[in-house]
């Protein structure tokens, strides 16, 4: 899979794209992280790429010359799946998201900043819109780190343990059960006697009943979402 995400602070990706899961992914070639800088398709010698917004108001709008211009280059290469703006309206991001993007060749995710982009950006070029939660960060290039990690960890061979993101929390609408490692005595805390009985059948069936307790204790929510699905 390939992500080519588009930003004005490429600086912020520096650490996500060469150390985490997604240089793992990249290392093994399940996964290519492209970033581009936004200014390299400036309007004019001054680097520009956002000016005030029509009508007046504070903030400083990104402009949608230089956005145009760096999708069309993209899209000149190869095709895309999905042109994701990275926008704290936009459809919240879940596991079932998650998942979903997963299953996408190509995809880029167009990060904003300062009041955000010129609407007829979001009009015309794009094909979907991520919020990663109700809440207003600076711009859209943390969202966009998040929603690339949520995604490339699904995809196979990435995770040491295949098996390990279908267990995660969430991918039943359920939390995942607690797990515990050595010692199993500690400060007189001792570990659940049943994960040392060596008995699998049990230890599943323990593990599912603490996904439906913990569940019920965190987040009733989802049970209701999944009683409405099943
Ligand atoms: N840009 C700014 N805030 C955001 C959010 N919560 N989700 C996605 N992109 C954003």
């Amino acid at each position: 899979m390939r992500i080519d995400i588009i930003t004005c602070v490429p600086a912020i990706f520096n650490g996500m794209v060469d150390q985490s899961i997604l240089k793992r992914a990249g290392d093994k070639g399940l996964a290519q992280i492209h970033i581009h800088d936004l200014r390299d398709y400036a309007v004019n010698k001054h680097n520009q790429i956002d000016d005030y917004a029509f009508g007046g108001g504070a903030g400083m709008v990104l402009m949608i010359e230089p956005i145009d211009k760096c999708i069309a280059n993209l899209k000149s290469e190869r095709s895309y799946d999905e042109v994701i703006y990275m926008s704290p309206d936009g459809e919240q991001l879940s596991q079932g998201m998650a998942n979903e993007l997963s299953l996408n060749k190509n995809i880029i995710m167009l990060c904003g900043h300062y009041k955000g982009v010129d609407e007829r950006v979001r009009e015309h070029l794009i094909t979907r819109e991520i919020s990663i939660g109700d809440y207003v960060l600076t711009g859209g290039e943390l969202a966009a780190a998040v929603v690339a990690d949520s995604i490339v960890r699904l995809l196979p061979g990435v995770m040491n343990d295949e098996t390990s993101a279908l267990t995660d929390s969430f991918q039943d609408d359920l939390i995942a059960p607690p797990v515990y490692t050595r010692p199993a005595q500690y400060n007189n805390w001792s570990v659940p006697e049943v994960l040392t009985s060596g008995h699998q059948a049990k230890i599943e069936e323990w593990r599912f009943n603490q996904q439906v307790k913990r569940t019920k204790e965190k987040r009733p929510d989802l049970l209701k979402n999944k009683e409405s699905k099943d």
